[in-house]
């Protein structure tokens, strides 16, 4: 037998791993999860039927092209289905994505700090990233990433509004940069947040990629929808990219009961905007306390608020799980805390007013 292991790509050596917010432990004292911007609500009314009618026939493959699903999303966003592209989260169609424009020699830009996922899935495609980092008040440098195209540039990610920072950019500054990027070079508009933004300033991208081909837009059921464990996301882009994204999907990796479900929840609309109503309500709560308390919080339109804690920021997030809740450290920057129950959002400002006053 031979002694050497398989070959492996060599781009996998040093990949980050992606660390999934923590759950709550069961019977421990953090009983809440505000770690991975999940909604804290049960699913929608006539989701969970929907979800056990579909469960009966989980022996068949699901509809691998999403038909209905995608025939919803078109009549919805008033656009064509061979615009609509779906996938395991939108995640799952952000590397669809990678795989279809990038490979070694080729370069990925993306703001930084900003979602995870982006350096890793980057690495896996062999491309390298160009992290540009955010302006001092958090927010994206889109005047600096549009200096950073080069001709090696085959994708650039805008995360708006941005994970884990909350802050969005508008729509004059989001336009100006998207004429200085060349029509060669695909803009991914990453709208995982999109239903929180109440910004009137913050650019619907899906009104941005009709007039613009090289434009593509990420949506996911897995944030506002609440069906993040059920992985399903879509694309919406031009009929080449699109395309390139049906080819590059995993078969069959949307199953029929997140395909259901998504067709579910998105008929129930009205419960829908109800709930994204009070959350945003919190959300306000929550930053204004913040801000009462002395600190300086970058506005959000997301789920979620980031507090610059530094070094501290690993001894807030301990206190804070003793205290009930588990939020989402980034070591040695701060934390970013996903707006919950009212009660769990209560824990967590308690512990910031702690942590404030012992400054
Ligand atoms: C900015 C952003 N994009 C995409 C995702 C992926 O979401 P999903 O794959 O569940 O659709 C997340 C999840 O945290 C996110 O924060």
């Amino acid at each position: 037998m031979s002694e050497t292991s398989p070959k492996l790509r060599a781009e996998l050596e040093g990949i980050p791993t992606y660390k999934p917010g923590k759950p709550a432990a069961a019977g421990g004292p953090a009983a809440y999860k505000l770690s991975s911007n999940e909604n804290p609500y049960p699913p929608l009314p006539g989701v969970m039927e929907t979800v056990t009618a579909a469960a009966s026939s989980f022996n068949r493959y699901p509809d691998m092209a999403c038909t209905a699903l995608t025939g919803e999303l078109s009549e919805r966003f008033a656009v064509p289905a061979s615009h609509l592209a779906t996938g395991t989260g939108s995640v799952g169609v952000a590397q669809q994505l990678l795989q279809a424009t990038s490979g070694p020699g080729d370069e990925v830009i993306y703001a930084w700090r900003s979602f995870e996922a982006y350096p890793i899935i980057t690495q896996i495609s062999g491309a390298t990233s160009v992290q540009v980092p955010l302006t001092p008040g958090d927010v994206h440098d889109l005047d600096a990433m549009a200096g950073a195209v080069t001709d090696r540039t085959r994708l650039v990610f805008v995360c708006n509004p941005n994970n884990p920072t909350g802050t969005a950019v508008r729509r004059a500054e989001l336009e100006r940069f998207l004429d200085r990027v060349p029509s060669d070079v695909l803009v991914v508009l990453d709208e995982a947040y999109r239903e929180f933004v109440r910004d009137a300033e913050v650019p619907d991208g899906v009104e941005i990629y009709r007039e613009r081909p090289n434009v593509c837009v990420l949506r996911t059921f897995s944030k506002a929808y609440g069906l993040a464990g059920l992985r399903v996301g879509f694309a919406i882009a031009h009929e080449p990219v699109a395309a390139a994204l049906r080819k590059t999907a995993v078969p069959f990796g949307v199953s029929q009961i997140a395909q259901d479900a998504a067709i579910a929840s998105l008929r129930a609309e009205d419960e829908l905007i109800g709930r994204v109503g009070s959350l945003v309500c919190e959300r306000n709560r929550v930053l204004e306390a913040l801000r009462e308390q002395g600190w300086t919080v970058p506005e959000t339109q997301a789920n979620f608020v980031w507090l610059r804690l530094g070094e501290r920021t690993t001894a807030f997030a301990q206190a804070c799980e003793r205290a009930g809740a588990v939020v989402r450290p980034f070591a040695g920057e701060g934390v970013r805390v996903t707006v919950g129950e009212t009660e769990a959002n209560d824990i967590f400002l308690k512990v910031a007013e702690g942590f404030r006053k012992d400054l």
